[in-house]
């Protein structure tokens, strides 16, 4: 019985093989198929070649139609997780604040989050190829806590996730407190270093611009660092809870001469985020989860 039906199988496979091969404007028989694996059963092109070095000719494996499909499907599947392992590099190496490691699109609260200010960056994020040629950028402004860094980093996360853009996305406090460290360890590499990371993102997020003491080394730095992107053509978004004026009075050197704050405006849209800030509300639901917990039995 069971040799039956090794015979019946293997004749179904000889059969498929002389379809496949005759499909593929081939003649063939079934002896062709018959005491030879020069042929693959499945797919019925050849596994095996005739090569000839130096006037002998030999016959070496080659790989057969399927084999190639499915080499080229674990090429494409190692690539994909290659991608997938740079972008989880990114967001763990990018400086990104981890409180906003969960800042996407798809976490975005409505009762919390502003609707004009999704729809914004939801349009933004769409349109980042346009963005990113005609380097445009975003400037957030508002009261503390209004939800500017949520969508800032929303935004960073998104073009991570569906355009895999090198984001870079930081505190604009805590990049000045990195790069002052390497300055007072006299480690001129390292400052360069940060700030050739900076210029290579395709889009720079500087979170709570302004909040940083005003010193005549940060007013340098942060000059030397939005001149950066302005000269690259690379777009920068920004965060803050100043007020354009008081941005200008900010970002001015000793000198008085604008020249950061007007590479800004030329770079960063200014949009006004309003509302109440949502802190209030983050921290009544985070009580109500409390309550919930202590109080539910298990
Ligand atoms: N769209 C949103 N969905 C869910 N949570 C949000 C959203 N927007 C803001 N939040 C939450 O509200 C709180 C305040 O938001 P966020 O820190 O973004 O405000 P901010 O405007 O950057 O404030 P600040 O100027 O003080 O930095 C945070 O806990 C944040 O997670
Ligand atoms: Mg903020
Ligand atoms: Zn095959």
């Amino acid at each position: 019985m069971a040799s039956t039906l090794t015979t019946w199988t293997c004749k179904t496979s000889v059969n498929e093989n002389i379809h496949h091969a005759r499909k593929m404007g081939k003649t063939a028989n079934a002896h062709d198929f018959h005491d030879t694996h020069d042929t693959c059963d499945t797919c019925g092109t050849k596994r095996t070649t005739t090569i000839t070095i130096l006037g002998i000719s030999r016959k070496v494996p080659c790989v057969c139609r399927c084999q190639a499909e499915a080499q080229a499907l674990r090429k494409r599947d190692e690539q994909r997780r290659e991608i997938i392992r740079r972008i989880e590099k990114l967001k763990k190496y990018s400086l990104m604040d981890a409180r906003f490691r969960n800042s996407t699109l798809a976490a975005w609260n409505d009762d919390v989050g502003c609707p004009k200010l999704k729809k914004t960056i939801l349009r933004y994020v769409e349109a980042w190829p346009e963005m990113k040629t005609c380097n445009i950028g975003l400037m957030l402004l508002g009261n503390p806590g209004v939800g500017k860094s949520f969508a800032a980093f929303a935004v960073a996360n998104e073009l991570i996730s569906r355009h895999r853009e090198v984001v870079i996305a930081v505190s604009a406090m805590g990049l000045l407190a990195r790069i002052r460290e390497t300055f007072n360890r006299q480690d001129r590499e390292a400052e360069i270093d940060i700030i050739r990371t900076l210029e290579n993102a395709s889009l720079l997020v500087l979170d709570d611009l302004g909040s940083e003491q005003k010193t005549d080394w940060a007013t340098a730095m942060l000059y030397q660092i939005i001149d950066n992107r302005y000269r690259s053509g690379k777009p920068l978004l920004i965060t803050t809870n100043l007020s354009l004026q008081q941005l200008q009075q900010k970002l001015t050197g000793y000198d008085q001469v604008v020249r950061t704050y007007d590479r800004l405006m030329e770079m960063c849209q200014p949009i006004t985020v309003k509302g109440p800030s949502q802190r209030a509300a983050v921290a009544r639901s985070k009580r109500d989860q409390l309550i919930q917990l202590i109080t539910s039995e298990t």
